[in-house]
């Protein structure tokens, strides 16, 4: 039975056609800079399949027209960027990002700024990396003495933000956490003990915001975190938002990239650090 209705359901609306996929791409790429190749169709097909049937359409093509130019364009766009979105996240990921701004960018910082320090994580989705970053901001207080910072998180799809203010996970989201920090930092749900909520004075350390990183509004950042973002975007974006990054940066501040992405290829005025926790990248004043 299932098998069958499977079928029926795929008989009913194709895969996009390559030319219906490019009209799609082109989109996606200008509002978001995210660039799908060509062997993304089947993934986009049976996402978008989705959205077809909740809204009763019976082809891409006025799908397409129902999403750019009918009077629900607005909030039919909120639906169409969490479809292409990709949102994996989990505490813990790349740890080193983290040692390398307890044990070298903070401590620079904090001779420096007398202020509050300004962290932007960009590109958040579901709230683990900013909540991790206030959570090790708090433990390299240990070592470094109480210092005032807030954590300013945005992301472009509205769902991982209403996630991240949740502020709950299980599973693979929490699994790398050390149990102290888990201990510390998380209450455990009463009524699903596989659930374990980020406590409220570390949430309410995070200002959560639905924004383009191409049309940002955070400045005089002393960090920003932007991992595992700029590989979904192509060098022309990469470059733009690289810049961007630059000069909403404090003098002296820094720029931390998820492991797989590099600004080597790029050309902008970060002076690139190759540290014994990976290569970071600093705005000289
Ligand atoms: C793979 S997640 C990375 C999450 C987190 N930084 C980490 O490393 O775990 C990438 C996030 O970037 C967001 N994103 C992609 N393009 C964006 C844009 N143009 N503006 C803002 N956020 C964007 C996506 O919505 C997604 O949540």
């Amino acid at each position: 039975m299932f098998e069958q209705e499977k079928e029926i359901i795929s008989i009913d609306i194709p895969d996009l056609t390559p030319e219906q996929f490019q009209r799609f791409a082109s989109l996606i790429h200008d509002i978001t800079g995210i660039y799908l190749k060509e062997h993304k169709i089947t993934l986009l097909s049976n996402r978008l399949r989705k959205r077809l049937r909740e809204l009763k359409l019976k082809d891409y093509d006025q799908y397409y027209y129902y999403l750019t130019k009918s009077d629900k364009s607005n909030t039919e766009m909120i639906h169409f960027l969490e479809v292409v979105t990709t949102n994996e996240s989990y505490f813990w990921r790349t740890p080193q990002n983290f040692e390398a701004y307890k044990k070298i960018i903070l401590p620079e910082l904090l001779k420096l700024y007398k202020i509050k320090l300004r962290i932007w994580s960009a590109g958040c989705s579901t709230g683990e990396e900013p909540y991790n970053i206030v959570i090790e901001s708090i433990e390299a207080m240990k070592d470094l003495g109480y210092f005032v910072f807030e954590v300013i998180a945005t992301d472009i799809s509205k769902r991982v933000i209403e996630f991240a203010k949740e502020g709950c996970y299980s599973g693979r989201k929490i699994e790398k956490i050390p149990p102290t920090i888990l201990k510390r930092y998380f209450r455990q749900n009463p009524y699903d003990p596989e659930i374990y909520c980020v406590r409220e004075d570390i949430k309410s350390k995070v200002i959560f915001k639905i924004e383009n990183l191409f049309e940002p509004t955070i400045e005089n950042a002393h960090v920003i975190f932007c991992r595992n973002v700029m590989i979904y975007f192509q060098k022309k974006e990469q470059q733009k938002l690289a810049m961007e990054f630059y000069n909403r940066l404090m003098p002296n501040g820094y720029l931390l990239i998820g492991h797989a992405e590099s600004l080597q290829m790029l050309d902008t005025p970060f002076q690139v650090m190759h540290t014994e926790y990976g290569t970071i990248y600093k705005k000289i004043s």
